[in-house]
């Protein structure tokens, strides 16, 4: 009796060690790559698969391998299922040059925020004729070697990372054997891509391709390992990610457990977003978890340069932050997440509190240029290998507007028991508030801002920092100009700035915040309002504007900055009825375009931002109309009228044959356009669909 239950007791302290605890964001989906799993660590261990169709050159075509989300690739990939932390669906319909649809899930077992189980099913697009298909299943670890291990065989690829751990990748079920099998461990210098890993290494062997069946080099150095099988279409395998020590049990059924989380993912859903119509649930609920799928970690390198030449690397910096696609945009930019965060921290309080500081963490800490925070984050070997070499550096100065505070100002608003968070927040906002009244004003008035990186847009290249690219701006730069947007946004950030101040007791800057707000507003009623046009526009000089109607001139209204007057503010009049005008801004299939179509760079440089729909700024416009529709009834009628465009449109868009969500939508038809499938801001339709503004 005594020994058995020493013995019990001593192998329930043996698990207790060596289970490792971890939290659910331990493992998260790999940001540029159809699908795969990664530790959210330094030393990051990933995990993926590739595959290609293996008898498809048949068809005189090269071998392609499908792991890095391509636009090459001409496959219909979409995230159907997930919730970003605990399971994920994706599916991969590749017709343009194979025949396969690959379903890929990934379900976290509950039991273990660090371990994973990944299947992978193929079935055949052509009912006439099965498929062959090389399934690759990989594990890679990044970081020196001479405290890691990894060996790989035909069965599994296991071994020790500094931080998961030791791991195993074990085949768990197949529904059929293999038609041929092979290997490969080696040490790699690009572990976070290994389909040029495979092509380079594999043969042909008995009339199929193969991995040698060894590992290349020292098995000291091994950093890769890649377990290749063939199989005929229908076909399915699963497979575990996990600690030896704490496998995943064999009671576990992944499909038991992803119904589990869907019913989670569906209840909470509901909970949060109720005014949701029932027809619009679906589409809904797809557009919540594409953003979800795109829950992103980076770790590594990041490059600053000075004005004054400097570069300055930081070797381990990091960033938790959601990506706007993972075809073009796999990596994180600033204004995009403020919008994507609108959504978060609705649906994910905790989630939203550490990205938003995350980003706050590599805010420039100290001296002239304190505060400043790259537009956009290239950090880390993996992000590096997803874009060219010049968009690695973050140019210090140029920053795009500031809509993390009205994030994080709405947060406040709905949670206000955050107090705490907002004064932990509090020193690293001023900070980068600062950087905005130092570094973007004009010369001769600290008060009247101007886009540092200012150029006319248009066909000559365009003003990133303002987030509006390409929409076209004067076409002489004057030192006197005043930024509509800016001067907005600057109002806006003041007076966020200072309820802030108010929350955290800090009285004096309180003060300072609420006259940098009379201020700035002051400015922009007096000079950016041209009285003749009735429209707010870039102010160039004493009785010169910028003369564009659009996006520019709603600004006011959309960060609600224009005095309630009990509903007699002439301005709010005139920006309503500017929405109200037929053939100018408002496409009445589309929504809200970026430029009039009577404007004379409407189009000028393509469909961007003088033309197209986006829908964060049409989600703006419509928060702004909710505000001041209690005063002013007619805003209340465009908002609903929007609503039903921007709805109907958006859901037609998806619904198509491949179809999606898109990062634009054309002005004319509103027919969906560019970078599907588009993770980012155009995700705000569901807040649009669930009534919160
Ligand atoms: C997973 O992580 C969460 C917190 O991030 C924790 O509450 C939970 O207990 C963890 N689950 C397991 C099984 O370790
Ligand atoms: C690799 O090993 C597997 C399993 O032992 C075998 O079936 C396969 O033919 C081998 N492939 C090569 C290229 O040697
Ligand atoms: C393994 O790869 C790394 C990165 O390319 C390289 O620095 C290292 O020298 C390699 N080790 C061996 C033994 O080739
Ligand atoms: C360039 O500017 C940075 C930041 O202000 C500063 O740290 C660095 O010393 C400057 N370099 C030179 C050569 O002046």
């Amino acid at each position: 009796m005594k020994i058995s239950s020493f013995l019990f007791l001593s192998i329930f302290l043996v698990l207790v060690v060596f289970s490792e605890s971890h939290d659910r964001d331990f493992l998260l989906p790999r940001p540029p790559i159809y699908s795969g799993i990664m530790t959210k660590t330094e030393f990051t261990l990933r995990f993926g698969f590739a595959y290609h169709e293996h008898l498809h050159e048949r068809k005189g075509r090269f071998l392609m391998i499908r792991e890095v989300c391509s636009y090459d690739d001409r496959v219909d990939f979409r995230s159907t299922e997930g919730d970003g932390l605990n399971f994920g669906v994706t599916s991969i319909q590749d017709d343009w040059f194979m025949d396969v649809t690959i379903t890929e899930e990934w379900v976290k077992p509950e039991t273990s925020n660090g371990s994973v189980a990944l299947r992978i099913t193929g079935v055949s697009n052509n009912k006439d004729e099965e498929a062959y298909v090389s399934v690759y299943t990989y594990v890679s670890i990044s970081g020196d070697q001479s405290t890691q291990t990894l060996t790989c065989d035909s069965k599994t690829i296991s071994g020790h990372s500094n931080d998961y751990g030791d791991f195993e990748l074990v085949v768990k079920s197949q529904n059929q054997e293999p038609i041929a099998l092979s290997y490969l461990g080696l040490n790699s210098s690009h572990p976070y891509e290994v389909s040029s890993t495979i092509s380079e290494n594999m043969g042909r062997y008995k009339h199929a391709w193969q991995l040698p069946n060894k590992t290349l080099g020292a098995v000291s150095d091994t950093n890769v390992g890649i377990i290749e099988k063939v199989f005929q279409t229908p076909f399915t395998l699963t497979v575990y990610l996990q600690s030896p020590s704490d496998p995943i049990p064999e009671s576990f059924d992944c499909d038991d457990q992803k119904e589990k989380y869907k019913d989670d993912f569906d209840q909470k859903f509901a909970t949060k977003f109720p005014n949701v119509a029932p027809e619009n649930t679906d589409f809904a609920k797809n557009v919540l978890n594409t953003l979800l799928n795109g829950l992103s970690y980076f770790s590594g390198e990041r490059i600053i340069k000075y004005p004054n030449g400097t570069v300055q690397t930081f070797e381990n910096s990091e960033l938790f932050s959601f990506i706007p696609n993972k075809v073009y945009f796999p990596r994180p930019f600033f204004w995009d997440e403020g919008f994507h965060d609108m959504i978060i921290h609705r649906w994910d309080p905790e989630l939203f509190k550490q990205i938003i500081k995350s980003w706050f963490n590599i805010q420039v800490s100290d001296g002239e240029w304190s505060g400043w925070i790259a537009r956009e984050q290239v950090i880390g070997k993996e992000a590096q290998s997803r874009c060219p070499e010049w968009a690695w550096t973050g140019i210090v100065g140029t920053m795009n507007p500031p809509v993390f505070y009205i994030t994080l100002e709405q947060f406040i608003d709905e949670n206000p028991d955050e107090i705490a968070f907002l004064k932990e927040m509090y020193p690293k906002l001023q900070m980068t508030y600062n950087f905005y009244f130092k570094h973007c004003h004009i010369k001769s008035d600290q008060y009247s801002f101007k886009w540092p990186g200012r150029t006319y847009g248009g066909d000559f290249g365009g003003t990133l920092d303002s987030g509006l690219d390409d929409y076209p701006r004067y076409h002489l730069e004057f030192d006197t100009e005043i930024d509509i947007d800016l001067q907005a946004w600057m109002a806006s950030c003041s007076s966020i700035m200072k309820k802030f101040a108010s929350l955290v007791g800090d009285t004096t800057n309180e003060a300072l915040y609420q006259s940098n707000y009379e201020k700035t507003t002051n400015i922009l009623f007096t000079k950016n309002w041209n009285d003749e046009k009735s429209l707010y526009q870039d102010y160039i000089e004493p009785g010169l504007f910028s003369d564009h109607t659009g996006y520019l001139n709603l600004f006011t209204l959309l960060l609600k900055l224009e005095p309630i007057d009990d509903g007699k503010n002439d301005r709010v009049d005139a920006i309503l009825d500017l929405l109200l005008k037929e053939n100018s801004i408002v496409s009445e299939i589309g929504g809200i375009r970026s430029l009039s179509v009577e404007d004379s760079g409407f189009l000028i440089s393509g469909n961007y931002w003088c033309g197209a729909i986006w829908i964060n700024l049409n989600y703006l416009t419509l928060s702004g109309l909710k505000y001041y529709e209690p005063y002013y009834p007619k805003a209340k009628t465009i908002r609903q009228n929007l609503e039903n465009i921007l709805i109907t449109n958006m859901k037609k868009e998806y619904e198509k044959e491949s179809g999606g969500i898109f990062e634009i939508y054309l002005p004319y038809d509103g027919e969906g356009y560019s970078n599907l499938p588009f993770a980012g801001w155009s995700t705000l339709i569901l807040l649009i669909m669930a009534q919160i503004y």
